[in-house]
Formats: structure tokens, C-alpha cells, sequence
């Protein structure tokens, strides 16, 4: 929900802008917007539309100055336009912000300042943060006139009157030499160059210029002057702490050639998997065994009553699927939840219990409030993401790093995969230590070999997208299995409706005869998937119910199959694998249909509408 960028340093600062803003726009795209300070005056530019927009604008004029702020905007607080995009100012127009987050008592402010004199432009909840700052630089001026740190102490003043989130970037024409920033349930990550600093809401845009950063923890603020950073807690007490490093390089960023990130990322499984798994895979005499030696399993996992599992979106449908893992590997009874229900729903805690919370970012903020709602009764907390730094990584008590690189693509797809593998290893390793496997390394092996499968899937996309051009425009698409697959499915319609706009929607199969198969049409296709042999007959009869009422259908299976040819309009096979490790595969099909019908559709599937990437606000 929206990205924020800020520079001060040696270099013109608005290309410097716009190059992080491209690659922060996935965090949202309906208005973009810099200030930069330009000799005595904050030049401030924001434009509705995306980003190539602002592009084209700034590209009329020079704006000269090497201290500035960016934003890409993701509206909540008024609708997409050039007044509400961000920066915005105080009155005078000599103080400039970008803010991510939601500010909840804006309203309040907003008539508090009103009252005394206020006058607002935009419909923003942000707008309030500059005049609020404003209000308070005046009374510190008129207090303590001369004294240096008077912005930071405004902006200090002003935070402790926002409720909600923020991460924020403030400059202001009185000090040419420093950038502030802070953060609140927000990310926010400093740059460390020489003679340059940088913040940004995300890495990759920090990536051209800077692998040394701070990851801004909860309520700190940070001054960045050219030649050093300062950073203090909310009392305003100074914090040393030494830099971090991040290891992702420039091109994980960027689209290496590919149309779309999305389709990059979906090309990339096959190494996110390979780097995801070879860290945790020992060979011993007896043959593979789990590494697990970063989350240190103790035996209370081996005594744990019952796994609890708490994400969002594709996260929650890994954490489906994973369900299904730990009652078939290791016989422990799981809950999954929603995280935006789970904090809400007065759960009932027991701190025996597995606690795991699941999320690509590490910052969406239903996650990281059910983690510390769960924290809060006692729970033990082992988070799997692939962010490093992210605010779950840091308060989580292990963390299980899935190391996917980037995902830009809004449609999370190289992060659903190696969840399901992290969920895997854990469910295998549960079930050696529960004693209920008595041996993992055939599981392991058949891992080992998933990323060739994938490959082999990839090889053959062409096929899907040839379906994907005869099918892309049905009113419904309806994804039906059972077990493994019906976890499979719910991702499967998520990523198809999220980009393509299609109506569609998973069903555990054997549901369909208790209501959604009234709304099988001739204008349907079901999808079905099929690989739990057990329940083949089942998806069998399911097909002919649904073709019956003149549905298209498409099969996905395995190899060598044909239960489904006489059934199906189509089918698509995937190589053989072990049924329970099924999901692994057959979403990479369900991937690539939901791209290439955006791609039919004239969509952009790394831009889909209303969505953002990174769920920071409730
Ligand atoms: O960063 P997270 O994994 O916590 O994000 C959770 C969801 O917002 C995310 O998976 C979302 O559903 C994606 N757009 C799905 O493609």
C-alpha cells in the first residue's frame, strides 16, 4: 500500500526518484508523485495515472536539487487524483511528506487544526502530518528560536499525536541538510551510501546504489544528513547499531527480458525452489535428512497438542495446503485461520501450541497483529517469509526464510511455492520427531527433484496459453478438488481472479452438489485437478456432473493418466510425483493460465486494479 522513496546526497535527486519509484510502483500505481528542494523552495510534482505519467511530465522541466521525496500511491483516503497524490505540504509549502500507512484519528486533526487556522487541500488522511508538523515547527520556533534540531523535534512532537501507521519522509526548505523519517507499522528501510543516504520502502529500490541498510524498527526515527545517519527511539534517545547486509542482487529486481514480472516469477520457481530447499538437505549414510539448524526444533514441537497457521491471501492457501502436510506426516491436529478473522475472533490459546505465521512480505499488517495477538497469550511464534528484515522476521521467536528473491508481481507465485516447500520440510521433520515417519528421505529425494519438474512444465506453456486464448473469456471459471487439491484450487481461483478479473472460485469438489454447481453454466469452465488416485473416480463423476450441464472442463493430472480422456474437453498432464506432494506442481499450470488470460484480456498482470502488493493497512 503505497511505496515511499527519499534521497539526499551528491546526485540530481530526481532521477534518482524516479528510478526507486519504478521500482516501488508495485506497492501501488494510481498516482505518483516528488518534491524536491530546489534553492529555497520545495518543487513539488504529483500526478494521478501511473508512474510513466509523472515520467513524462518531469521530463518537459529540470528540477535541480540533491535532496528530495518520492511516492507511489495506493489510495485509501480520497480518491486517485493530483491534489491527493502525495507529497503534500504545510500551508507555507516549505515542509514536504510522503507517508504510507493510514493515519486513523486524521479526522480529529484535521478539525483541531481547522480551528486553529488550518486550511486543507486534499482529501488525505497524510495531508494533516504536514500541517500538524508545521504546527509545532512554529511553536519551536517561536520558543527556542536558533536551536538546529527544531524540525526533528516538530516531527517528534507530531508523531505522538497519529494513530494508525506511517512511514514517513519529511524534508523541509529551513534544513537543506537532512532528510527525517520514521515508522510505525510501516516498513521503512535506510540506504547507506558515501555521501549519499537513501529510504525506501522496499530493497529492490535501493539496489542501484546501496547493499548496506537499517531496517527502521517499530517507532524509530531516523536523520539523514549527507555524510552520516542518525537514528533515535521515539523518546529521542540516540540508537547505535550496526548496518545490515542484503544479498539480492540487481537483476532478481528487474525483468531479465520477460514481458512481466509475473511471468519472470513463475519462470524463477524452479531456482527459488532449488535455493529454498539445498540449505535444509543433508546426505547422510542412511540417506537425505532436514537441516534445520537456523530454527533450532526443540521437543516441544514433538509434545505440541495442535498446530495453529495464520496468513493471508496466498499465504493462507500455503498454509491449506499445509494443513493437509502435517496431518498426513506427522498426525498433528492443525487450525488455519485467517489472520484478519483470527485477531478478531477471541481465539482460544494454548501456548503448547505450534504457532505459525506465514507472509511473503513480513508487513502485512492482519498477519503481524495475529502474531502479536498470539504473542501477547503466550504462544511461540515461527514465522516463514522471504523478507529479511521485515517487521514479522523480527519479532517472530524462528524464523524460516524462504529465499524466493524479490516477488514484485502483485500475483504472489515463486512465494507460494517455497512456502509449500518450508511447510513440507516441517511437516516431514514433525513426523521423524513425532515418530510418525519412520523414514523422510524418499519425501526428500522426490523434493530434491522438483525443481526439474518444474522446469518440464515451464517447457510445455505454450499449451496452456493456446487454452488460455480459446477459454479467457468465460464468465466463470470454477476450480474444483479434493484434499491436496482442493488447497491447491482456492490459490488457483485467487490468482486468476486477482489479474484476470474472472469471476472464479475454488470448491472442494464433493461441495459442488450442496449449492455451487447451480451456477454451472455454458458459459462455465471447471477446472478440475486431479492427483489424490485414491479419489479419482470421485473428480470422474464430478467432471461428467458439470460437463452435463454444459460446462468446459480441463483436467489436470499426472502423466501417463488417462482416467480423464473420455471425460474431459481437455487435459494437461504434470510430471509424476508422490500425490501428497502434488501442490508443488499443479499450481504452476493454474499460474500460467491466470497470466495468459490477463494477457488476453489486456491486462496488466503485474498491475492488476484496486490491488497493491504489500498489505500494510487493514
Ligand atoms: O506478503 P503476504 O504474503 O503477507 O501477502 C498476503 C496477501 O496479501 C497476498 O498473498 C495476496 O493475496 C497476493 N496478491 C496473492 O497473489
Amino acid at each position: 500500500m503505497c511505496g515511499i522513496t527519499g534521497y539526499i546526497g551528491y546526485r540530481q535527486a530526481t532521477p534518482v526518484l524516479l528510478e526507486a519509484l519504478k521500482k516501488l510502483e508495485y506497492r501501488g500505481y494510481d498516482s505518483a508523485g516528488i518534491a524536491v528542494l530546489h534553492e529555497d523552495a520545495l518543487l513539488v510534482r504529483k500526478m494521478k495515472g501511473p508512474l510513466q505519467v509523472l515520467e513524462a511530465r518531469l521530463a518537459t522541466e529540470t528540477i535541480a536539487g540533491s535532496l528530495g521525496i518520492g511516492h507511489t500511491r495506493w489510495a485509501t483516503h480520497g480518491e486517485p487524483s493530483d491534489i491527493n497524490s502525495h507529497p503534500h505540504t504545510d500551508v507555507s509549502g516549505r515542509i514536504a511528506i510522503v507517508h504510507n500507512g493510514i493515519i486513523e484519528n486524521y479526522a480529529k486533526i484535521k478539525a483541531w487544526l481547522q480551528a486553529r487556522g488550518g486550511v486543507f487541500k486534499s482529501d488525505t488522511d497524510t495531508e494533516v502530518i504536514a500541517h500538524l508538523i508545521n504546527y509545532y515547527y512554529q511553536q519551536y520556533q517561536k520558543d527556542i528560536p536558533g536551536t538546529r534540531d527544531i524540525l526533528l523535534h516538530a516531527v517528534q512532537h507530531a508523531l505522538t499525536r497519529l494513530a494508525g501507521s506511517y512511514a514517513l519522509g519529511v524534508i523541509a526548505c529551513d534544513f537543506p541538510d537532512r532528510l527525517i523519517a520514521a515508522r510505525k507499522d510501516s516498513p521503512l528501510i535506510v540506504g547507506l551510501g558515501e555521501g549519499e543516504h537513501f529510504i525506501a520502502s522496499d530493497v529492490p529500490a535501493l539496489l542501484a546504489y546501496t547493499r548496506e541498510v537499517y531496517f527502521l524498527e517499530e517507532r524509530e526515527v531516523a536523520v539523514l544528513y549527507r555524510d552520516h545517519v542518525d537514528l533515535f527511539t521515539e523518546q529521542g534517545e540516540k540508537i547505535i547499531r550496526a548496518p545490515s547486509h542484503v544479498d539480492w542482487d540487481l537483476a532478481s529486481a528487474e525483468k531479465g527480458g520477460y514481458a512481466h514480472f509475473m511471468l519472470k516469477e513463475i519462470h524463477d520457481q524452479a531456482k527459488a525452489f532449488t535455493d529454498t530447499l539445498r540449505p535444509r538437505l543433508t546426505l547422510e549414510a542412511q540417506g537425505w535428512d532436514i537441516n534445520f539448524d537456523e530454527i533450532k526444533l526443540d521437543a516441544g514441537w514433538a509434545e505440541a497438542p495442535r498446530i495453529v497457521i495464520t496468513a493471508c491471501g496466498t499465504a493462507w492457501h500455503a498454509a491449506m495446503v499445509g494443513k493437509y502436510a502435517f496431518e498426513r506426516f506427522a498426525r498433528i491436529p492443525v487450525e488455519v485461520d485467517i489472520a484478519s478473522e483470527y485477531r478478531y475472533r477471541n481465539p482460544v490459546f494454548n501456548p503448547q501450541d505450534i504457532f505459525i505465521v506465514i507472509s511473503q512480505s513480513g508487513e502485512t499488517a492482519d498477519t503481524l497483529a495475529a502474531m502479536r495477538l498470539a504473542k501477547k497469550g503466550g504462544a511461540r511464534i515461527l514465522a516463514i517469509t522471504n523478507a529479511v528484515g521485515s517487521t514479522l522476521s523480527r519479532e517472530a521467536d524462528l524464523v524460516l526464510y524462504t529465499w524466493a528473491g524479490p516477488e514484485i508481481a502483485v500475483a504472489s507465485t515463486k512465494a507460494f511455492t517455497t512456502q509449500l516447500l518450508c511447510l513440507y520440510l516441517l511437516a516431514l521433520k514433525l513426523g521423524l520427531l513425532r515418530g510418525c515417519l519412520s523414514d523422510a528421505s524418499p519425501y526428500l529425494q522426490a523434493l530434491s527433484e522438483v525443481a526439474d519438474k518444474v522446469a518440464r512444465i515451464l517447457n510445455q506453456k505454450e499449451l496452456i496459453q493456446r487454452f488460455a486464448s480459446r477459454q479467457f473469456n468465460k464468465d466463470k471459471v470454477f476450480f474444483i478438488g479434493r484434499q491436496f487439491d482442493y488447497a491447491v484450487s482456492l490459490e488457483c481461483a485467487l490468482k486468476l481472479k486477482e489479474i484476470s478479473y474472472t469471476h472464479s472460485e475454488a470448491f472442494a469438489a464433493g461441495e459442488l452438489k450442496h449449492g455451487p454447481i447451480a451456477l454451472v453454466d455454458t458459459n462455465t469452465l471447471v477446472v478440475a485437478l486431479a492427483t489424490q488416485r485414491e479419489l479419482f473416480d470421485k473428480i470422474v463423476s464430478n467432471i461428467r456432473e458439470v460437463t452435463s450441464r454444459g460446462a468446459a472442463s480441463l483436467v489436470i493430472t499426472w502423466e501417463g493418466e488417462s482416467a480423464f480422456d473420455a471425460v474431459a474437453d481437455e487435459v494437461f498432464t504434470i510430471p509424476q510425483i508422490e500425490d501428497s506432494l502434488s501442490p508443488l506442481l499443479s499450481i504452476i499450470p493454474a499460474q500460467l493460465f491466470a497470466y495468459y488470460c490477463a494477457v488476453q484480456r489486456g491486462n496488466d498482470p503485474d498491475k492488476p486494479r484496486n490491488l497493491a502488493k504489500s498489505v500494510t493497512v487493514e
